[in-house]
């Protein structure tokens, strides 16, 4: 063991999470691959779990990001204006809400995912007087006491400490069994239909596009309308948390953007910074923009690096369709190379865009192929209910030949996992 990999089991908690399944340590990094102290060089398919779309220390981002440093531009500005955020703004106005015809306000809280949720659930119930939400089966909504509410997972909603209220959990798109009478929305639209189902209209339905921590469930088009339908007729709001599923790592911008969908309420992260600072956003429509000043407050409510380097990346990739079709073209190319090693060794895949994996069949098998990337030099990660979905988060701008080679080491872990199943 290291002298460094000796301090962090000596003197960091217990809560250590991803650095178990890649216990080495990190230098540097660049694009697409992550560079140990040793030299070693590993592909990354799990990009800082979706928070570097645009890869690791794009040269742009990076540049303006040292250039608004040596000018001294604010780095820490509570919520004041600085000229960081409002080009920003102009920017998200510019490049993303006007092309796409939409009207948000955008509210910008502490700087996690969970921030945003927990923002955005507040809203929804100071909007409607109401205080239940509706969340679905295998969501993942963060780990903050409200966020945790909403996010199915047994073993993290195990750590909360006390009970976790104030949310309904239905079944998600595709949940129940084949063969079952309805998709879940029937269900759902019955019980809110019926005043006796003891299911009263929620402030709001949360949901994820594509359940990233959930196991890349994809909910269809149709779904997502149907669930805007029911909280048009109940006076509930439409969240969709687009933390993991947003940025481009479906395809376009938003996730939902070709459902035909107008959520009430949007939640960003992760990537929204462009370069992994850490950075989230609440879209709201304007209407529903009843917040009290400094009513939802904090002290980290905007981070002016990261509108920088934000601001950079919308510029560079969302000016028109470029990006968004080699993203979906690159997607393509994923899916058809999943499904054969999927094929070989009789799994399914999962999941849409450049948001894809294999499920395997058990979280112990997803598990011990990573360990088989790793040793080859890829960082890759499960997710799903058993972890048993080998997720592929690849940076959305890797090139295909780097892809190629990561999913070629992904290949030879699985074929090398089943031979010595197969032996076992
Ligand atoms: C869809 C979704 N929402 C919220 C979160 C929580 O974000 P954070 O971990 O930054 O709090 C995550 C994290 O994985 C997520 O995938």
């Amino acid at each position: 063991m290291s002298a460094a990999i000796e301090t962090f089991t000596r003197r960091e908690s217990e809560i250590r999470s991803y650095c178990r399944s890649f216990p080495i340590v990190f230098e540097r990094a660049q694009g697409a691959e992550l560079i140990a102290a040793d030299g070693r060089r590993y592909i990354d398919f799990l990009a800082g779990c979706s928070t570097l779309n645009y890869g690791h220390n794009d040269a742009d981002m990076k540049l303006a990001l040292v250039d608004y440093i040596l000018r001294d531009g604010v780095a820490h500005g509570l919520d004041m204006y600085t000229e960081a955020k409002a080009r920003f703004l102009t920017a998200f106005e510019d490049i993303i809400l006007t092309p796409r015809s939409m009207d948000y306000r955008l509210q910008f809280t502490g700087p996690t995912g969970a921030n945003a949720v927990e923002a955005a659930l507040k809203l929804a119930r100071k909007v409607t007087g109401r205080h239940q939400v509706v969340a679905f089966t295998n969501g993942f909504h963060g780990v903050t006491l409200g966020a945790l509410a909403c996010t199915g997972n047994g073993y993290h909603r195990g750590g909360a400490g006390l009970p976790l209220e104030g949310v309904t959990r239905m079944p998600y798109d595709g949940y129940l069994a084949d063969g079952a009478t309805g998709t879940g929305l029937e269900m759902l639209a019955q019980m809110l239909d019926d005043p006796s189902s003891g299911l009263e209209p929620p402030a709001a339905f949360i949901v994820e596009t594509v359940q990233g921590e959930g196991g890349l469930n994809v909910a269809s088009a149709e779904w997502m309308r149907g669930l805007e339908q029911l909280a048009r007729k109940h006076g509930s709001l439409l969240i969709v948390d687009d933390i993991q599923a947003g940025c481009g790592r479906t395809g376009s911008f938003f996730s939902f953007e070709e459902m035909g969908i107008s959520p009430d309420i949007v939640t960003l992260a992760k990537s929204l910074s462009g370069m992994g600072l850490p950075f989230a956003m609440v879209m709201l429509k304007p209407e529903h923009d009843i917040w009290q000043p400094a009513e939802h407050n904090g002290t980290f409510r905007g981070n002016n690096h990261a509108f920088v380097t934000a601001r950079v990346a919308l510029e560079k990739f969302w000016k028109d369709d470029a990006f968004a079709n080699q993203v979906f073209a690159k997607g393509e190319h994923l899916g058809k190379r999943l499904a054969e090693i999927a094929g070989k060794h009789g799994c399914g895949t999962k999941g849409r865009g450049m948001f894809r994996g294999i499920e395997v069949r058990d979280g112990e098998t997803a598990s011990a192929i990573c360990a088989a990337c790793f040793e080859r030099g890829l960082v890759i990660e499960t997710s799903g209910a058993h972890d048993e979905v080998v997720k592929v988060l690849a940076p959305l701008t890797i090139k295909t030949e780097q892809l190629d080679a990561g999913l070629d080491i992904l290949a030879e872990a699985f074929a090398e996992t089943h031979r010595s199943a197969a032996a076992a």
